[in-house]
């Protein structure tokens, strides 16, 4: 399934971006060499990061801040990061 339209990034892309590190939009896109452009991706990219680090570690709801704090005031662009 696609998930970036712009980018032809599909869900085992990111994925496999989230395995070796990524943990938000921006980090998803810039494991790929590129960056937002529509930012329709962007809420689906952060469901898959927060859905991934629950899955990882029980603890990083507590000790991680992988979104900034404005996330939800900025569905795109400035909250990719
Ligand atoms: S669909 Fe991902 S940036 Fe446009």
């Amino acid at each position: 399934m696609y998930v970036c339209i712009c980018h032809a990034l599909n869900d085992k892309q990111v994925s496999k971006a989230l395995d070796t590190g990524a943990h938000t939009p921006a980090s998803i896109f810039r494991h790929h060499g590129c960056q937002v452009q529509c930012g329709k991706c962007v809420p689906l990219m952060r469901e898959m990061a927060q859905d991934h680090r629950s899955r990882q570690c029980g603890a990083c709801a507590t000790t991680c801040t992988p979104e900034p704090a404005n996330a939800d005031a900025y569905p795109y662009g400035v909250a990719a990061e």
